[in-house]
């Protein structure tokens, strides 16, 4: 007999007769009341077992934990909270769990404990629905670029290119670490090492999406990136997955107008089909910010503050204004800031992105037109810009309690100025002499963005953690499962 999902059997219409479910139990009640859960929603179905007719020895092993098999009616339930439970008929253990042993009790376990076991924390309520809501922003990704014709494009994760320096990178060799070839001159000999090159895993494929957007117009990445900083916060990971539009003929404006439709549309098919796993962490988010002092705390319920993205515009502010503003704030000026902004020019740390997100706008910003000399080598230099005050056409996006999520900008369409701009900071323009072709048959105005995906899973679910969003973190000294 095929089993039918918890899923559909909640919401079955009416009642149904020899039906068979498979799951985990999540809890055991009075030798009577399984409470079954197979993942394919938060919800639970109430499994009622004949315990005066059932083995004492098969009671015995319906654990939290357990796999079991379940077959009988889909009856209306007596009990309060479902519509539905299934009266058993016939109980089968598929797979034992040790009640004492089995680390997931029914009980609230800390955040740290299950990035511990990030194999079983999956089987709690909280990390099922935050990785399905995962799952579903990816897709909803997909859908959005492919409904407008973009073409999905899968960058290298090995890479020879290292001059994006958008963070430190982590080494690819085969070379033997404790007996590395030199050359005469005792360097290593990377002409000996698996690709004759020093390699490394990518941090961006931004460059080499840039060579398709030349051909195909409109691309997209959505793939797994890698950097190596020791930055042990609650919003970097080593390994990480970004989302990397690029499109030809776009300005800075397109490029703003694209990222805002497109967070906009990702946040709201979530919102449409994770209604139940949302509502869950919105109730989880409350319950873990009673704890917290008022001042912590979330200004808004999960799904308010989303549909409040949904309905408000991104407020978009250049890097010139953003100053003028944090200089002449309360905390700048009271020195609580821990760099204390001084002049034009200082590159913005995320106590000011969030003080102008989260106290200031009360809203997401899109910070447009940096300095240049804080942004990447690839970026448009603003025309009519001051010498000593030059600014390029990067873009951030600042998200409430995320800081950026979204790090974009138009290109350097012309050929001298980037090269210009290469030479100046050192960039061998040798390395990188198939990005330049780009520049040298056909360039154009072209834009594009990256965002950081397990930020936007942050801000959707609600988590404060970014270990709490990928189904198996990598950090700083960990790298388990
Ligand atoms: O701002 P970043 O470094 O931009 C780029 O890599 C560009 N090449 C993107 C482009 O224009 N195509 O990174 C983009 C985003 C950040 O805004 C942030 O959301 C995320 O990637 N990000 C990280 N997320 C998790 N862990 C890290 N260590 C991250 N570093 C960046
Ligand atoms: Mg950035």
């Amino acid at each position: 007999m095929k089993h039918t999902k918890v899923k559909d059997l909640l919401n079955s219409t009416k009642t149904l007769h020899e039906v068979n479910a498979k799951g985990w139990v999540r809890t055991f009640r009075n030798n009577q009341f399984i409470a079954l859960n197979d993942g394919s929603t938060i919800h639970n179905i109430q499994c009622v077992v004949d315990f005066e007719n059932t083995p004492e020895e098969t009671l015995k092993r319906i654990t939290t934990g357990a796999a079991v098999s379940v077959t009988g009616d889909l009856v209306e339930s007596k009990g309060a909270g479902q519509k539905f439970e299934i009266q058993v008929k016939k109980l089968e253990i598929l797979g034992d769990s040790d009640a004492e042993k089995f680390p997931m009790q029914p009980k609230k376990h800390s955040l740290e404990f299950l990035r511990e076991n990030a194999h079983l924390r999956v089987r709690t309520n909280a990390f099922g629905a935050i990785m399905r809501v995962r799952s579903v922003l990816s897709f909803a990704v997909h859908q959005y670029f492919q409904e407008r014709g973009f073409v999905y494009v899968n960058t290298p994760v090995i890479t020879g290119a290292d001059a994006e320096g958008a963070g430190e990178m982590f080494q690819v060799t085969s070379l033997p670490l404790d007996n590395l070839p030199k050359t005469e001159e005792g360097n290593i000999d990377y002409k000996k090492d698996f690709f004759g090159k020093h390699t490394n895993l990518t941090v961006s494929g931004q460059l080499e999406a840039e060579t398709f957007a030349m051909a195909l117009g409109q691309v997209y990445t959505f793939g797994p990136t890698f950097r190596a900083e020791n930055s042990n916060t609650s919003r970097h990971l080593a390994e990480f997955w970004m989302i990397e539009p690029e499109v030809a003929f776009n300005d800075l404006d397109d490029n703003m107008d694209l990222a805002e439709d497109f967070i906009q549309y990702v946040i709201k098919y979530t919102m449409e089909k994770c209604a139940d796993d949302l509502k869950f962490l919105e109730g989880r988010l409350l319950e873990e910010e009673k704890s917290k002092p008022q001042a912590d705390r979330s200004e808004m319920p999960l799904l308010e503050k989303l549909n409040f993205v949904l309905e408000n515009n991104f407020k978009r502010v250049s890097y010139t204004e953003a100053i003028d503003i944090l200089r002449n704030s309360t905390p700048n000026k009271k020195k609580k800031f821990q760099y204390i902004i001084e002049e034009w020019g200082a590159d913005l740390q995320s106590e000011h992105e969030r003080f102008l997100v989260e106290k200031h706008f009360k809203c997401p910003v899109i910070l447009y037109d940096y300095p240049a000399n804080i942004k990447a080598f690839y970026m448009r230099l603003n025309d009519n810009t001051e010498p000593g005050k030059e600014t390029v056409r990067a873009m951030d996006i600042l998200f409430p309690g995320i800081g950026e999520i979204v790090g974009g900008s138009q290109r350097e369409e012309r050929l001298d100025v980037l090269m210009e701009k290469m030479k100046t900071i050192g960039i061998d323009e040798e390395e990188l002499w198939w990005y330049l072709d780009t520049r040298r048959f056909g360039s154009a105005v072209h834009s594009g963005f990256g965002l950081g995906f397990e930020r936007l899973v942050l801000f959707v679910t609600g988590m404060t953690n970014i270990r709490d969003v990928i189904p198996f973190p990598r950090t700083p000294g960990s790298a388990e499962f």
